[in-house]
């Protein structure tokens, strides 16, 4: 059984309901075990527990906050080293389109690779114009039917990957599978 962990900080609630939605769509696959935490509650033996790690953060001037960058600084003195081959992915709420949400993605996928993480985005449109390339990205709180898409597209791909490269799960992957269906 895959383990999910949707690890986030936020503020004012915003991110923290992009991350239910993430985990909402990780459960959807069938087999995984999902956990969703904030960082003021996560450990470092959170993230040894899973097999895949989505995390989000508020964009704070352009990149992650300080206390999700502190989690991380803090926990490199347990964990780095021992993580490296995990999966993971980015996801940001910012106060407006073009705010810098994607930034504040990479910037989480930054610290992550640092770890040794394997890292990805997303190539699927979940509406029209709206993707989620860098990770998931929106202005304010999840609302509309595509914002709540977005966010469950990338738990739902987090999971997937899990089965396919951990579980070896290999018809659950989500390209090669679309393809044998056609
Ligand atoms: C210190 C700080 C810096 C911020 N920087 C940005 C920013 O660079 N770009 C942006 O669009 N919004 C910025 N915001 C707004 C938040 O990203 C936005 O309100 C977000 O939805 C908050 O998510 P949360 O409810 O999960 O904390 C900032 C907010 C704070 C408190």
């Amino acid at each position: 059984m895959g383990k999910i962990l949707v690890l986030y900080d936020s503020a004012t609630g915003h991110t923290a309901k992009m991350a239910e939605y993430v985990a909402r769509g990780a459960r959807g696959v069938p087999g995984m075990e999902v956990r969703l935490k904030s960082v003021d509650e996560a450990t470092p033996e959170d993230i040894l527990w899973c097999d895949g790690l989505a995390v989000g953060s508020p964009t704070n001037l352009g990149v992650l906050s300080w206390k999700m960058k502190r989690f991380w600084d803090e926990a490199a003195r347990e964990i780095w080293g021992k993580v490296d081959g995990k999966i993971a992915c980015a996801f940001s709420s910012s106060g407006g389109w073009g705010g810098g949400a994607e930034l504040t993605c990479l910037s989480l996928l930054t610290v992550l690779m640092n770890f040794g993480f394997l890292v990805f985005g997303v190539t699927d449109y979940v509406a029209r114009q709206f993707t989620l390339h860098y990770g998931a990205v929106l202005a304010g709180e999840p609302r509309a039917e595509r914002e709540i898409a977005a966010c469950a597209r990338l738990g739902e791909r987090l999971a997937q990957w899990v089965a396919v490269y951990v579980d070896g799960r290999s018809e659950l992957h989500p390209v090669l599978s679309r393809r044998t269906d056609e």
